[in-house]
């Protein structure tokens, strides 16, 4: 007995800019991304999408590796300037045609798409007339959206609307270490607002639209991260309720329960305006599923020096970390899953991303033919256990996808960070699969009855088929 339903979905996951490169290629029109990137200091070592893993020339080969890992899906996004270069207005038919093809292509190897319409990269133009700042961007993505609901929706069966607008807000409006870059506790809830109040347009949209094929699905993409207190002091307990509040409930209340988190008002003080309420009927639109990502938990202790949120996050010493100073902390992942199922909504769930880095070198001599990488491993065994036991309890979810299908452009961290199956090669591009590929081939095989098993070694796997 696997412990997961049949049907369930073995997927591995990506995103347009971090992997296709070739940003402008084509009529495409650059996005924040491009411009963030190409903005002295912004990115570790200077690195920049513009080649990325060349993606939207190898995509072909890509889909041959998939199906070498036997995935039954492929999350991926589309890049909204590539196919409207200005956000908005005429469109670009070859970048439309590059999706087009890149689907037809799945489908006919037997891997359903999951496709993101919004995974970071808006349009530069947009960002000119106001960005996430301004309502109006509701209105521009739900066009965006309805022309590959035209476009697509015969084809694909799921969509989602954005990638975690936690990260898209905190980094981007409110740290400023991601596109584009702006630091303002003033902006960072109004520009939250506005991603959700486009998230329910383009809802509205997939509903309206003559485009989706029966039985198409519409949802969104959360990251949850479950915060605990570093001590059982009564200042980390409250720290602990607004680190939750800022980074897991904003999202989850407004979406599920019509309603901001009053713990809000205590983060954002005299930068949290009053909102419509009207918009929380937009927001809250009924939605197919839910994709949560997960990669660890947040350790949190009281720190007034913590802006806006006076919570630091903190080290367990106990816990190993990733590559990227992230906790692995499996049994967050059951924790997020019953948390959504407890306290929102009982609607299908998908992990949409999970996984880790590690410390792996830049380029592999040309006749190796694979990359161990026993933590990776053991980190995707633990965490599927963990998808198990939140079945176990009764939670309906359909399906994992791996972070990430390739080594990619980790945003502001650059090349450096390697989250991939796939090794891939900086100099050469060449794709070389890790154990972990061999691994996750084993788990798609055996619709996860493998994780009964001890964590396997290099040497009981079989290899990738040529
Ligand atoms: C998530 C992003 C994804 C990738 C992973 C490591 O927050 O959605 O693009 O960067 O983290």
């Amino acid at each position: 007995m696997s412990g997961f339903p049949p049907g369930f979905l073995w997927g591995a996951a990506t995103s347009a800019y971090q992997i296709e490169g070739s940003p402008l290629a084509d009529g495409a029109g650059p996005s924040i991304w491009h411009r963030f990137a190409h903005t002295p200091g912004r990115i570790a070592n200077g690195d920049t999408g513009d080649v990325a893993c060349d993606h939207y020339r190898r995509w072909a080969e890509d889909v041959r590796w998939m199906h070498r890992l036997r995935l039954s899906s492929y999350r991926f996004s589309v890049s909204w300037s590539r196919v409207l270069p200005e956000g908005k207005g005429a469109v670009n038919q070859r970048g439309l045609d590059f999706y087009a093809r890149l689907v037809d292509h799945l489908l006919e190897r037997g891997i359903s798409p999951m496709v993101t319409l919004y995974h970071w990269d808006l349009p530069a133009a947009l960002d000119d007339r106001g960005g996430w700042l301004t309502r109006d961007v509701a209105g521009w993505f739900s066009d965006y959206a309805e022309l590959m609901f035209k476009t697509l929706g015969d084809r694909v069966p799921q969509w989602a609307t954005i990638n975690e607008p936690w990260v898209i807000v905190d980094g981007g409006y409110l740290h400023g270490v991601l596109a584009p870059g702006h630091q303002s506790a003033f902006e960072a809830p109004r520009a939250a607002h506005n991603v959700l109040l486009a998230h329910g347009a383009a809802v509205e949209a997939f509903r309206a639209s003559p485009g989706p094929r029966a039985g198409g699905r519409i949802g969104i993409v959360i990251n949850l991260e479950p915060k605990d207190p570093f001590s059982s002091s009564e200042a980390d307990a409250r720290a602990t309720q607004r680190a939750d509040a800022q980074f897991n409930r904003h999202y989850m209340d407004a979406l599920f329960h019509k309603r901001y988190p009053e713990d809000l008002a205590e983060v954002y003080g005299e930068g949290w305006p009053a909102f419509p309420s009207l918009d929380f009927d937009r927001i809250a639109q009924p939605i197919d599923f839910l994709g949560i990502n997960y990669y660890s938990r947040g350790l949190t202790a009281d720190d007034p020096e913590d802006w806006p949120t006076r919570a630091r996050k903190v080290r367990n010493p106990a816990a190993e970390y990733t590559a990227l100073d992230w906790e692995e902390y499996p049994e967050g992942l059951t924790r997020a899953l019953t948390w959504v199922r407890d306290n929102y909504t009982s609607i299908p769930l998908y992990v949409t991303e999970n996984g880790a880095a590690y410390d792996e070198p830049d380029t592999l001599d040309e006749d190796t033919r694979t990359l161990d990488d026993p933590r990776r491993v053991a980190y995707l065994h633990a965490h599927l256990r963990a998808v198990r036991d939140a079945i176990a309890k009764g939670v309906d979810v359909r399906g994992y996808y791996a972070w990430s299908l390739l080594d990619n452009m980790e945003w502001a961290h650059g090349y450096a960070i390697r989250f991939g199956l796939l090794h891939v090669d900086r100099s050469s591009l060449r794709r070389t699969p890790k154990t972990s590929a061999r691994f996750f081939r084993q788990v798609a095989l055996s619709n996860g009855s493998v994780l009964d098993a001890e964590v396997p070694r290099a040497e009981a796997l079989e290899a990738l088929p040529t």
